[in-house]
């Protein structure tokens, strides 16, 4: 494990490398306990580069067998190796020399997952962002592009299947039951997007053809068995290309494009160039084990790691402070793509909820930074919400702002421009400012400045004068190291909506810049003047939600009602009845603090019938609109001071007034939602089982009888189905025999499958209340819990962590002590999982006093220990500061 140095990284400092290698021809030698790794670099000195001046490669933890330069060994005295390092002080008068490099890797020993590493059997590589000094001695930068010739030796018997970038050249057999294998790639690349793959798996195989008629072969490799789990990724693959080609007019450039699944992986998936490697809870499905969200997160990761291809593999990053300019812009693609092939209100309204979910609580948490940080101790930890997710709203906001055609015009220019680069987000928004004329320098404070803005707003309307009047301003709050902001350009999409429910006409408006809908904030503080408005409209306010803001807006619970009924943008009527609920609970869990009873509003208990049964909506949509805002949302409505207790109390009371309440028409709607046919993973039934699905918890709180989920458990169909009604049995009922019954049924059903078991791990992980802690340390000693896989540890650990709000805010703070000891557990094989894990404490200032000195001492007694590595250590010392 690498050990804190306290090195920190500025963006400052980027300078571009004195050598280059324009040539990188490996050879693997694959064995699990001593894979020989021979490199063979062709090493350019850059003009401007003195002859004296060293060449520096990054290494970790790497053991040098041999060094050679132009065939001949160096002298000892010619370089310095040591395991993070290799530098080479005496080189060849020659511009350009070959450097052959040998070393030795463990990857049956590398628990870490990066590098090269062994998964069930399998030999596989992750290397971003800086794994590829973990396999051989580099310029491992994403600045360094380098063409790729890789050869592949193994024992044919244990890895028939021999896999890297680019397209095949040549195979064939060796001796002792040897075989090897060679790839090349003609596009150059950075190493993080270096792959291997070696193994005895299973394949499905395709083709596609592209839009100017290249034939491409396509590959999805699996465990041998499971290979009809994996045809609904191969038709997300292919649905992602023809989008890429329709909407963004880019092709696939190889002759072969694979996707490998593997069970041990620290994130979703990779997108190296023409080898993706998968988590594979990304790639396999049916409808025995995977719920309508697994099959929309396999669509979304698929065509996620494929647009990566052109951003991020064509188009790559110059350093890791840039991260964003790849990721930023694939999630943002990736988001269009699910849009397009699902309902766009309802994709938009999920966006929304996770963003806030994750990236608002980081944004307004010790651990913020800007879409663009400019400085970092470990890369690994700057994988966060803040650079996927509102770098993805960063990206949308320039489409808001440019309108369609520009943006596209832009995307272009950006393709054109900077094709087989590695470039920054300053070149980014340059093509953005060509393609259409506009001055984005105030916008780029999205990529600089970290911190979710507010906006605060007051309306009013002037009868006589037909006048309505908003007044509108902006605050950034400080966060970390930034404690003064500046005025930010905000794009908030409005409406007036009329009495009608129409959008209504006015004659004109002063005191901000409007267009298409559109009113862009660029001062402290904006008046602005609708004239010519024929009666008091209400104002519907960052429709689409075109800005990521905190808003707070004046306005008396029946406009929100009235927004929630007749808003022409369907987001902003999610939105309006979302404020209405959470503003509801936040007022009934100040109730149960000071002892009294909450008393809910009559108008919001009727409300959720009418929904339910308005079939004008969709039915995904309706069960997005039901779904009571969690725990945490309304934590973070109240801010400081929180009692997780009082809070999950009043979300259970709201969930059970408004079962009783709506209970005929939700039994109704219940039954017709029911899915008699054949099971497709569509959005329409998706959606009817999504609703069914919400519908069953309210039903369930309402009558306080398990029997509906029982039978639904027993009945069901699909894993979406049985899934949902285990979750109410195990939440709701919680110690019932029918809870009891359903648990021991789904484990026996699916002993077999670590990644059904991973969520009967989750479903008791979250069960409400102060039993749980001792639960899971239970289920820790279950023979499929494994501390060294990432997804076992993340559905148990992580679920309990990050998901289960009574229970991990146990008051007496045994919840964070478990978490705490746990997490030093996961650290000694892989720090990466285990810094993510510590992200559960982020919020932990704003807890009530006697829980924030528990969590401190839990944060610090882990901060005491020696030898933590860097990835938890930045994480640590970042949350407690
Ligand atoms: N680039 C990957 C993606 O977003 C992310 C990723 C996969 C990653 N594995 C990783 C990042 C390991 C850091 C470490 O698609
Ligand atoms: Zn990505």
């Amino acid at each position: 494990m690498r050990t804190d140095t306290g090195q920190v990284f500025r963006l400052e400092d980027y300078r571009p490398t004195a050598y280059l290698i324009p040539e990188t021809d490996l050879t693997f030698r694959l064995d699990g306990d001593r894979t020989q790794v021979t490199a063979r670099l062709t090493v350019e000195r850059r003009a401007e580069t003195g002859r004296e001046v060293p060449l520096v490669l990054d290494g970790d933890g790497l053991a040098l067998d041999d060094l050679l330069i132009d065939g001949e060994p160096l002298p000892a005295e010619a370089y310095d190796a040591t395991p993070d390092r290799l530098i080479i002080r005496r080189l060849p008068r020659t511009g350009r020399f070959e450097l052959t490099i040998v070393t030795d890797v463990e990857p049956a020993a590398n628990k870490a997952l990066m590098g090269l590493y062994v998964s069930n059997g399998v030999y596989c590589t992750q290397c971003e962002a800086e794994g590829f000094r973990r396999i051989t001695y580099y310029l491992d930068r994403p600045d360094v592009l380098s063409t790729y010739r890789v050869r592949i030796e193994a024992r044919k018997e244990e890895a028939p299947l021999l896999l890297s970038n680019g397209n095949p050249v040549e195979a064939g057999d060796l001796k002792d039951g040897w075989h090897y294998a060679v790839w090349h790639d003609p596009h150059p690349k950075p190493s993080y997007l270096f792959a291997l793959v070696a193994g005895d798996l299973g394949g499905i195989h395709d083709e596609f053809v592209t839009a100017s008629g290249r034939r491409v072969k396509l590959g999805i490799y699996v465990e041998h068995g499971k290979e009809p789990l994996a045809a609904y990724a191969m038709d997300a693959l292919k649905r992602s290309m023809r989008w890429d080609e329709e909407r963004f007019g880019r092709e696939y450039d190889l002759d072969v494009f694979n996707i490998v699944a593997v069970s041990d992986f620290n994130m979703g998936a990779m997108e190296n160039k023409g080898l993706n490697v998968f988590n594979d809870k990304y790639v396999l499905a049916d409808p025995e084990t995977a719920t309508d969200t697994d099959y929309a997160n396999i669509e979304a990761i698929i065509a996620h790691e494929y647009f990566h291809n052109w951003t991020g593999n064509r188009i790559t990053c110059r350093d890791w402070f840039q991260l964003c300019l790849k990721e930023g812009l694939t999630v943002y693609r990736d988001h269009e793509f699910s849009a397009d092939q699902r309902s766009r209100a309802v994709k938009r309204i999920a966006e929304v909820r996770t963003l806030k979910a994750h990236q608002f609580p980081e944004d307004q948490g010790p651990l913020a930074h800007p879409v663009r940080p400019r400085r970092y101790r470990e890369i690994n930890n700057f994988y966060t919400a803040t650079v996927y997710e509102k770098g993805s709203e960063v990206v949308r906001m320039i489409h808001t702002i440019l309108g369609p055609d520009h943006f596209r015009a832009g995307m272009d220019l950006y393709f054109a421009r900077h094709d087989g680069q590695a470039v920054t987000i300053e070149d980014f928004l340059k093509c953005f400012e060509e393609a259409s004329g506009k001055d984005l320098s105030q916008f780029a404070l999205w990529y600089h400045q970290a911190g979710t803005p507010h906006v605060g707003v007051s309306a009013r309307y002037d009868a006589k004068a037909k006048e309505f009047t908003l007044e509108i301003e902006q605050s950034v709050p400080p966060t970390p190291s930034e404690s003064r902001k500046r005025l930010m350009h905000i794009p908030l999409a409005f409406g007036l909506v009329g009495p009608n429910g129409q959008d209504m006409e006015y004659e004109s408006a002063e005191g901000a810049a409007i267009e298409n809908g559109v009113i862009h904030l660029r001062k402290r503080r904006h008046i602005v003047q609708f004239k010519g408005v024929s009666a008091r409209p209400v104002i519907s306010l960052n429709r689409g939600f075109s800005a990521p803001v905190t808003l707070s807006l004046e306005a008396r619970a029946e406009d929100q009602f009235f927004l929630a009924r007749h808003d022409s943008d369907l987001f902003s009527r999610w939105q309006a009845l979302n404020t209405l609920f959470t503003q509801a609970l936040v007022d009934a869990s100040t109730q149960i603090r000071r002892g009294g009873k909450p008393d809910f509003d009559k108008a919001l208990l009727n409300y959720p019938a009418e929904i339910a049964a308005d079939g004008n909506l969709e039915a995904a949509y309706r069960a997005l609109a039901l779904a009571l805002p969690a725990e945490a949302d309304i934590a973070r409505e109240i801010g400081s001071n929180i009692d997780p207790d009082a809070i999950g109390a009043a979300r259970d009371m709201l969930r059970a007034a408004i079962g009783k309440e709506a209970e005929p028409t939700f039994a109704n709607v219940y039954d017709q939602m029911r899915n008699d046919g054949a099971f497709s993973p569509d959005a329409e039934s998706a959606g009817r089982r999504a609703l069914r699905n919400v519908l069953l918890e309210y039903l369930s709180a309402g009558s306080a009888e398990p029997a509906l989920a029982t039978q639904q458990f027993r009945t069901a169909r699909s894993m979406t189905e049985r899934a949902a009604a285990l979750n109410v049995l195990a939440h709701q009922f919680v110690g019932s025999e029918d809870a009891h019954e359903a648990l021991a049924s789904f484990e026996k059903r699916y002993n077999d499958n670590p990644l059904v078991l991973d969520k009967w791990f989750v479903v008791q992980a979250t069960i409400p209340g102060r039993e749980t802690v001792d639960l899971v340390r239970k289920l820790m000693l279950h023979p499929a819990f494994s501390i060294t896989n990432p997804n076992r540890v993340r559905s148990l650990i992580g679920g309990f962590a990050s998901s289960n709000q009574t229970g991990f805010h146990r008051a007496d703070g045994e919840g964070y002590r478990f978490l705490a000891e746990t997490i030093l557990k996961v650290e000694e094989n892989n720090p990466q999982v285990a810094a993510r894990l510590a992200i559960a404490f982020r919020s932990w200032r704003s807890l009530e006093k006697s829980r924030q000195e528990q969590a401190r001492a839990a944060l610090s007694d882990m901060a005491r220990r020696p030898n933590l590595s860097r990835d938890l250590r930045d994480i640590l010392e970042r949350t407690i500061a």
